[in-house]
């Protein structure tokens, strides 16, 4: 089991800023920058990160410090994301089903569009300013976690048909466009790495056929092992697979060609635990349940991919008992499960639970839903102080923040200073 900090120092981090708490630990992440950027030395291969696994602006300063460019998937997250670099083509904008609106700004904003259907494409090439863009290939070869993360299968709603490519690059050519890149991204905590590897060789040969290319980016989907004692994915393996059908495009082709790859989930899941203390113990029917201060609302996965989290009990020295329990949030509704049918020691109200490899897709994909506020999120540096990096706003806050957003009068003062 990976716990990125000591069962003490959480302790002591949620004794310092309460719970739900999210944790990061820079060291990790720095650590994790390092092994990514030290792959495939010699080639020339850079590096993206996926920033809808996480986008907490003191991580992308760490991240974006470790070398990385920026994948992003708005303009929302362009506009962030421009924060980070100084040069604006360090950041793909990979676009889905993008307005005009969206592409206009992106265009004056001078990053990369990386562009996912034919129609986008001629909305591109009809814009005064549009001169170069990468487009997403549609490989026809899908993997993922979950089906709701497959991506590259044919029927999915991603990217342009293989055999609409040549089309792309006349029309492209027509109003003296550049195609300048070629994008393919498969899925999401990739089950199976030969899929990952035919797309990339899928890749090559497709580049083959197109002189002007500059670059090709093989998209993000590396997995990381959530359940304790599962394999982690092999990185060496990864360089050793890939590196020689890179090496033999490069030769043939010379020049100043260019691979990216962008993940995500790999560089900040692991970095980071979201902390709960148990508020409730009930034994109902088979069952018995750890009721949790927490939920679907600040950690979604385990609710919409039935994804497993490792969740361990911090208060208590031992990481295994004879206890079988669920640990349920606090959203109303049954499908609020943390964790079901988990092995752990006798546990009480007031104990504290680390659910583990929480840092990506936790926060971003957090919500209000039952008007609930957001946990705090804070970082354990280099130093090994605690930062705080977001705040806990109050339950006041949260609804007064509601009433104005609807635009209506706000009441809670009057209710809670009458
Ligand atoms: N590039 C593109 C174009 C993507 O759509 C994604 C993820 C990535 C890169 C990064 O993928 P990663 O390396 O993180 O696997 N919410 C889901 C994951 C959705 C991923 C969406 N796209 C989850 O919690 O598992």
């Amino acid at each position: 089991m990976n716990l990125p900090l000591s069962k003490e120092e959480l302790k002591n981090a949620v004794d310092q800023f309460g719970t739900p708490l999210y944790v990061y630990d820079e060291s990790s992440l720095n650590e994790r920058c390092n092994r990514l950027r030290q792959l495939f030395s010699g080639l020339p291969v850079s590096w993206l990160y996926a920033m809808k696994a996480n986008d907490n602006p003191h991580l992308l300063e760490i991240i974006s410090r470790n070398g990385f460019g920026l994948d992003t998937v708005s303009y929302e997250e362009v506009l962030l994301g421009l924060g980070f670099t100084d040069d604006p083509t360090d950041i793909f904008y990979t676009e889905n089903n993008m307005t005009d609106d969206e592409m206009n700004r992106a265009i004056e904003s001078g990053v990369v569009l990386n562009i996912g259907s034919y129609s986008r494409l001629e909305a591109f090439c009809r814009h005064p300013d549009a001169e170069s863009c990468c487009i997403r290939v549609n490989p026809a070869i899908g993997d993922g976690h979950h089906a709701k993360v497959v991506t590259g299968n044919a029927e999915s709603k991603f990217g342009i048909r293989k055999d609409l490519i040549g089309k792309c690059f006349e029309l492209a050519e027509s109003h003296g466009v550049r195609i300048e890149g070629l994008h393919v991204h498969i899925g999401s905590g990739i089950k199976d790495p030969s899929n990952m590897y035919e797309a990339i060789k899928m890749m090559l040969e497709l580049a083959n056929g197109y002189e002007a290319l500059e670059y090709i980016n093989f998209g993000g989907g590396l997995p990381v092992s959530y359940t304790p004692g599962e394999k982690e994915f092999d990185l060496a393996e990864f360089e050793k697979i890939t590196r020689p059908a890179l090496e033999s495009f490069l030769e043939k082709r010379g020049g100043n060609f260019r691979f990216y790859f962008e993940p995500g989930r790999w560089i900040i899941a692991p970095a980071g635990v979201l902390l709960t203390r148990v508020n409730t113990v009930k034994d109902q029917g088979s069952k018995s349940f750890l009721g949790t201060d927490t939920g679907f609302h600040h950690l979604l996965r385990p609710a919409l991919y039935d994804a497993y989290h490792h969740i361990t009990n911090i208060s208590k020295s031992e990481d295994q008992g004879s206890r079988k329990y669920d640990i349920a949030g606090n959203i109303c509704e049954s499908g609020d499960l943390i964790g079901v049918d988990r092995n752990m020691p006798e546990s009480e109200i007031g104990d504290l639970l680390a659910i583990l490899d929480s840092g990506a897709y936790g926060m971003t994909m957090a919500s209000h839903y039952n008007r609930r506020t957001l946990p705090a999120e804070i970082l354990k540096e280099e130093s090994g102080e605690f930062r705080k990096i977001r705040e806990r706003i109050s339950p006041e806050e949260q609804v007064r923040k509601h009433l104005k957003e609807c635009n209506y009068p706000d009441f809670i003062t009057s209710i809670i200073e009458p």
